[in-house]
C-alpha cells in the first residue's frame, strides 16, 4: 500500500515522539512491502514563530491532500502564561480538526499487565482495565461562541450541540461497542445541562437500533470517580468535548503513564492520529519523552487503512519493550539510560525481527546491546 503521510510534529517533544513513530512506520514498510511518504508541516508555536499562524494555510493544504496525519503535540508556556495573547498554538489543533471535520476522537485505555504497579492506583483496581474513549471533538463548548465583555469584567464560552452532530459519533461508538464487550456509557450532565439532555435522548433513540450493546449512563462527576473507582467497569464511553478531555487525561493514571496513550481523530473523509499528552515542554530534547503514545497512534493510523497484522506487530513490539523495561523514565526506574530515541529502535529492530530467537534479549545491558 502507497501512504501519503502529513506530519505535523508540532511544539516540544512532538518532533522527538514522531521521529520514533516515522521510525517504526519505516519498518514496517520494509518489512510488508509498503511505501509511506512523509510531507511535514508546520503548526502550533513553531508555525507562529515562522509565519505568524498556528495553522498556516499550507499545512491545511498538505494535510487535505495526504492519506492521514500524524500530528505531535502543541504547545508553548509562553502562551500558557499569557492569558491575553491574540494567537496560540492550540488554535492551530482545533482549526484543524474543525477544518478536516474530525468528529470522533477514539481514546483507548488499556492496563498493561507488565505496568500494573506504576500507576499510583491499586493493582487490583485497574487489572483488565481495556477502555475506548470516543469524544466528539467538533463541537460543544470548544466551538461555541465565546465572548469577552467590554471591560473584560465578564466572559462566556457557549456549549452547543446540534442532533446530527451526537448522531454520527454516536454510530462510531455503538458499532466500537458491537466490536468490543457490547457496553457503552454516555458520559453526560443531564441533571444540569439542556445540550446533555439532548444527548441523552439522541443516544437513547439510536440505541434502540443495536439491541446486542447495553447502553448505561453516567453523570460526569460520578464518571470521575467511578473512572479510578472501578475503571474495569467501562467498556465504550461515549461523550462531548470536554468532558471527553478530562476523563481521558485522568483514565491515562490507569496505564501508568500519559506517555502511553495514544488517539485517532477521525471524520467522514479525513483521519489524524496524535498522542493525547502535550508538548511537555519540560522534557524538550532531554531524549525522557516517552514515544509510545505517539508510535501506537501510528498504528491507529495503520488499524484504519485496515493493515491489521502491520498495527498488530507495532503493539507486540511496545509490549515486548514494556516486558523488558526498555522505557523513558516515567514507567522505568530500573534503567537510566533509555533515551526516547533507543525506545524507538528497539521497536522498529523488533519489527524485523519479532522471533525471541533472532534477539538475544538475555543480553540486553542498555546502552551496550547491539541492537539498541
Ligand atoms: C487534547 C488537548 C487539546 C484539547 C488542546 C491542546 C487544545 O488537550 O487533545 O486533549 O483540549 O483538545
Ligand atoms: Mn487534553
Amino acid at each position: 500500500m502507497k501512504l501519503e503521510i502529513a506530519v505535523l510534529s508540532g511544539d516540544g517533544i512532538g518532533p522527538e515522539v514522531t521521529e520514533q513513530s516515522k521510525k517504526v512506520l519505516d519498518a514496517i514498510a520494509h518489512k510488508f512491502d509498503h511505501t509511506f511518504l512523509y510531507k511535514e508541516a508546520l503548526v502550533g508555536a513553531v508555525a507562529i514563530d515562522k509565519t505568524g499562524n498556528p495553522l498556516p494555510d499550507e499545512t491545511l493544504d498538505i494535510c487535505g491532500n495526504s492519506d492521514a496525519v500524524l500530528f505531535g503535540s502543541i504547545g508553548h508556556p509562553k502562551y500558557d502564561n499569557d492569558p491575553s495573547a491574540k494567537v496560540r498554538p492550540e488554535q492551530g489543533l482545533l482549526k484543524l480538526r474543525k477544518s478536516l471535520g474530525l468528529y470522533a476522537n477514539i481514546r483507548p485505555v488499556k492496563a498493561y499487565e507488565t505496568l500494573l504497579d506504576k500507576s499510583p492506583l491499586k493493582k487490583e483496581i485497574i487489572k483488565g482495565t481495556d477502555i475506548s474513549i470516543y469524544r466528539e471533538l467538533t463541537g460543544g463548548i470548544y466551538f461555541g461562541e465565546k465572548k469577552l465583555s467590554k471591560d473584560g469584567a465578564t466572559a462566556s464560552d457557549l456549549c452547543e450541540y446540534s442532533k446530527h452532530e451526537i448522531e454520527r459519533i454516536a454510530h462510531l461508538a455503538f458499532k466500537a461497542a458491537q466490536t468490543r464487550r457490547k457496553k457503552l456509557t454516555l458520559v453526560d450532565k443531564a441533571n444540569v445541562l439542556e445540550s446533555s439532555r439532548l444527548w441523552r435522548k439522541v443516544v437513547t433513540e439510536i440505541g434502540k437500533t443495536y439491541t446486542d450493546v447495553e447502553l448505561d449512563f453516567l453523570f460526569v462527576d460520578n464518571a470521575a470517580m467511578q473512572m479510578i473507582l472501578n475503571p474495569s467497569q467501562f467498556d465504550v464511553i461515549l461523550t462531548e468535548n470536554m468532558f471527553g478531555d478530562i476523563i481521558s487525561d485522568e483514565a491515562s493514571v490507569i496505564g501508568g503513564s500519559i506517555g502511553l496513550l495514544a488517539s485517532a481523530s477521525i471524520g467522514d473523509k479525513f483521519a489524524l492520529f496524535e498522542p493525547i499528552h502535550g508538548s511537555y515542554p519540560q522534557a524538550t530534547g532531554k531524549g525522557i519523552a516517552n514515544p509510545i503514545a505517539s508510535i501506537l497512534s501510528a498504528a491507529m493510523l495503520l488499524e484504519h487503512f485496515e493493515l491489521f497484522d502491520e498495527a498488530a506487530l507495532i503493539r507486540s513490539g511496545v509490549e515486548k519493550s514494556l516486558k523488558l523495561k526498555i522505557s523513558t523514565p516515567d514507567i522505568n526506574t530500573e534503567y537510566e539510560n533509555v533515551t526516547t530515541s533507543k525506545v524507538g529502535d528497539f521497536i522498529a529492530d523488533y519489527i524485523e525481527y519479532p522471533e525471541d530467537t533472532n534477539i538475544n534479549f538475555q543480553n540486553i545491558h542498555i546502552g551496550q546491546s547491539t541492537i539498541i
